[in-house]
């Protein structure tokens, strides 16, 4: 046990000592012969030596590096004088301790100075070689890791009329940055201190300074950009401050007063734990705010992010939980940020459900750019794309999406990167993507999908082969590979090649079952139609088989003029309606001659005479049935003499016409005896009445059967 500490404590050691060992041989400078490093031609970078070579007259940069040049005077750039150098730059280790008043009279064109990694450097005397600038075009001035801990209050002074569009003092230990320094500047535009151990910076003399760089520093708070009676601003026309990997804590309403002009906010690496409500509504001109890699980000109030000015917001890696309980708080988050056209939500939870998504998402309307990479998402909320029409770029990558509904991506007019790259799709076909999204988008990612390589992604591997999308999609065919069938595993998707016949049996067995399933469909019908329509049916079948009795020739053995009336019509009083308005107006408008008893029936003697005598007189009879007629005992006397006229003349005597089906419970053994020997035909309504009409007709004129033995 304590041998293997020991073991392990002398192993660090090791390392410790090779990794000291390894910076030290890398920061001090190695030796060797002095040579100078040309890159593009005109640009030179000299090592080792002890004055400045003569250089080729085209080298316009000129850095050095472990050159011993402890005094710099104007002599020193002799040999370079002809030059026309534009940028030059101790970078490091070249000993440099004074610059002498007048050393840069001879380098006229210079617009960027660089002195950098020289710890013994006299800051102090050097300002006044500034004065040997040229003002009208030097630009750009680098004091960076020269272990200042302050600067002296006039280190400028001579930079009066300069406009310097950079004054980097990066990877020195102020502490404070009281930045009424480079007041005497009358033209600086950016200020970066990167790495200068700042907790305070004191905004007074930044008037004309437009960008502001202080990432990797100390600071707390927000800077106050306010003047003492905090109306006026001290930067009015900073627009870009980047605050990352400081250790602000808080962004409180009034964070940021008095930066009217800011257009572009960096706050990443913070620690910032809230974003309060209207946080950055107090910048009127603000366009881009970037907020990533905060994961100590709890809590996001309701309208943190109110800003109609907003174009950008890059919201990454926060891993903040939009999926939590509280996911309904976020429905109003972009309420008042209607203007963003890019939004990168990448590496963040965004709510499971998807109406939740599609809420928060709904007020940007405006979106060109959308990032929505590793948030967990498995699946698209349908609309969301819709209610973008003018998004171009759309990224989903790394997120758990299988499938979505085919009409996820219609309508995208605008898009033309589409990335989808790392999800969990198995199968693209005709309906994942309409053919006009893919022929105008450009960029087009879906590789490291678990693909399966079945016939159903047949469509997507004809489409890949016969269009030139494939230079549209990137990383094709490496990283598309199959997950599926377990034989096919991480082989290419591209050449997986179905063949005909493997994707026939599929073909078949479809057919097969479409076949089952339309002969079930055309069964099922038929049965619906014989139960819907088997009156009809009946009636058909009734008309046809007199239909072909006619045509067989049977002998007429009476003829209808042998009768006063072609037809008695035996009814009940219930159904007279029918029976006269219906009934009898067709049959007479046919021209045959009724019975009719109120009408023809001889006064002054028995009904029942009276009907037994015209009914001798009827060449048939028709019976009008229905349930009252079953139930009335007239009727039943009628059925009676029908029957009896069956008996004598045969079935084709009678036409019996059930106008209403009669229960089973009103049958009386006389109808159903008639029933029995007779066909009956059933008075349809509609369709088939037709018919009906026609087989009543046909019923009347046949002829009568040869009559039954008993008459003759
Ligand atoms: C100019 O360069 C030559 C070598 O090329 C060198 O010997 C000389 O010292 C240089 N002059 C100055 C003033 O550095
Ligand atoms: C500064 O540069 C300009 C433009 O090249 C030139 O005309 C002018 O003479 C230079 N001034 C000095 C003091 O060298
Ligand atoms: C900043 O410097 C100015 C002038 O050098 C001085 O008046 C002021 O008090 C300083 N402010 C801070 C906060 O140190
Ligand atoms: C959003 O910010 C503007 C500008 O500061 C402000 O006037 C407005 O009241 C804020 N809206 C809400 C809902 O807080
Ligand atoms: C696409 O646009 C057409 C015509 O404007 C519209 O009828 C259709 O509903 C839209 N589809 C979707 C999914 O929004
Ligand atoms: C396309 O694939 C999806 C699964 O990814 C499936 O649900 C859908 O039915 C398929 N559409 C067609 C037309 O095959
Ligand atoms: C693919 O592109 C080539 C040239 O880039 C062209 O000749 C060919 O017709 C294209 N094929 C299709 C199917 O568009």
């Amino acid at each position: 046990m304590d041998m293997k500490r020991v073991v392990l404590n002398l192993f660090y050691v090791c390392i410790g000592y090779i990794c000291v060992s390894l910076t030290e041989s890398y920061d001090k400078c190695p030796k060797g012969a002095n040579k100078c490093h040309f890159v593009d031609n005109d640009k030179a970078t000299c090592r080792n030596f002890h004055y400045i070579p003569m250089l080729k007259e085209y080298v316009l940069t000129l850095e050095l590096r472990c050159c011993y040049l402890p005094h710099i005077t104007r002599q020193t750039f002799q040999n370079i004088s002809s030059n026309k150098i534009i940028h030059l730059a101790f970078k490091k280790y070249n000993s440099v301790q004074t610059i002498t008043t007048d050393a840069f009279t001879d380098l006229k064109y210079l617009q960027s100075l660089e002195v950098s990694w020289e710890k013994q450097f006299d800051v102090l005397h050097f300002k006044s070689s500034l004065k040997s600038l040229n003002v009208s075009l030097f630009k750009e001035l680098y004091f960076e890791r020269n272990g200042w801990t302050s600067l002296p209050k006039s280190l400028f002074a001579y930079l009066a009329g300069f406009k310097l569009s950079v004054l980097s003092l990066s990877e020195n230990d102020f502490e404070i940055m009281n930045a009424s320094i480079f007041k005497p500047i009358s033209g600086l535009r950016k200020f970066v201190c990167i790495k200068c151990s700042i907790t305070d910076l004191n905004a007074n003399g930044l008037k004309t300074v437009e960008a502001i760089d202080l990432t990797s520093n100390n600071i707390i708070e927000i800077p106050d950009f306010c003047d003492a009676t905090g109306k006026h601003s001290l930067a009015p026309v900073l627009k870009t401050l980047t605050l990352s990997e400081n250790a602000i804590r808080l962004i409180l309403p009034n964070s940021f007063k008095c930066l009217q002009s800011l257009e572009t906010l960096v706050l990443d690496g913070n620690i910032i734990t809230e974003l309060t409500k209207n946080g950055f509504s107090t910048l009127p001109s603000l366009i881009r705010l970037s907020i990533n890699y905060i994961p100590r980000l709890k809590r996001i109030r309701m309208k943190a992010f109110n800003s109609t000015s907003l174009r950008i917001l890059q919201f990454r890696q926060n891993g903040f939980r939009f999926d939590n309980d509280n996911a309904y708080h976020f429905r109003d988050l972009f309420i008042n940020t209607y203007n963003l056209r890019k939004l990168d939500l990448s590496k963040n939870y965004l709510p499971h459900k998807k109406q939740h998504l599609l809420r928060i998402l709904s007020p940007l309307k405006k979106l060109r750019k959308l990032y929505m990479e590793t948030t967990g998402l498995s699946e698209i909320p349908e609309g969301l794309f819709q209610n973008m029409p003018f998004l171009q770029k759309l990224t989903l990558i790394g997120n758990k999406i299988t499938r979505w509904n085919p009409s996820t991506f219609a309508n995208m007019t605008n898009l033309r990167k589409l990335h989808l790259d790392g999800n969990l799709i198995h199968i693209i076909n005709k309906t994942s993507f309409p053919t006009m999204l893919l022929n105008k988008l450009e960029i087009f990612e879906i590789s490291n999908n678990p693909f399966w390589c079945t016939c159903d992604q047949r469509w997507f591997l004809d489409m890949l082969r016969s269009t030139n999308i494939t230079k549209k999609i990137r990383n094709w065919p490496k990283f598309y590979s199959c997950a599926y069938p377990e034989n096919l595993k991480n082989s290419l998707l591209d050449s997986y090649r179905p063949t005909d016949a493997e994707c026939e049996i599929n073909y078949f067995t479809s057919i097969i079952i479409i076949a089952v399933c339309s002969v079930l469909i055309f069964v099922f019908f038929s049965a619906l139609i014989l139960y819907r329509c088997h009156i009809n049916i009946k009636n058909l079948l009734y008309f046809a088989r007199v239909h072909h009795r006619i045509k067989k020739g049977y002998l007429k053995l009476m003829s209808c003029n042998d009768f006063d009336f072609d037809v008695f019509v035996v009814y009940c009083d219930s159904d007279r309606q029918w029976v006269h308005n219906v009934l009898i107006k067709r049959l007479e408008d046919k021209g045959l001659k009724i019975c009719i008893h109120h009408r023809d029936f001889q006064i002054g003697e028995p009904i029942i005479n009276n009907i037994e005598k015209f009914m001798n007189k009827s060449w048939k009879i028709i019976v009008v049935m229905s349930n009252d007629f079953a139930k009335s005992e007239w009727c039943q006397w009628e059925v009676n003499l029908a029957l009896e006229r069956r008996r004598r003349q045969g079935m084709n005597a009678l036409v019996l016409i059930m106008y209403r089906q009669i229960d089973s419970k009103h049958m009386t053994s006389g109808l159903r005896t008639l029933l029995n020997t007779t066909p009956h035909l059933i008075f349809t309504e509609g369709l088939g009445e037709g018919m009906f009409w026609n087989a009543v007709l046909n019923g009347i004129n046949k002829s009568l059967m040869l009559p039954p033995t008993a008459v003759l």
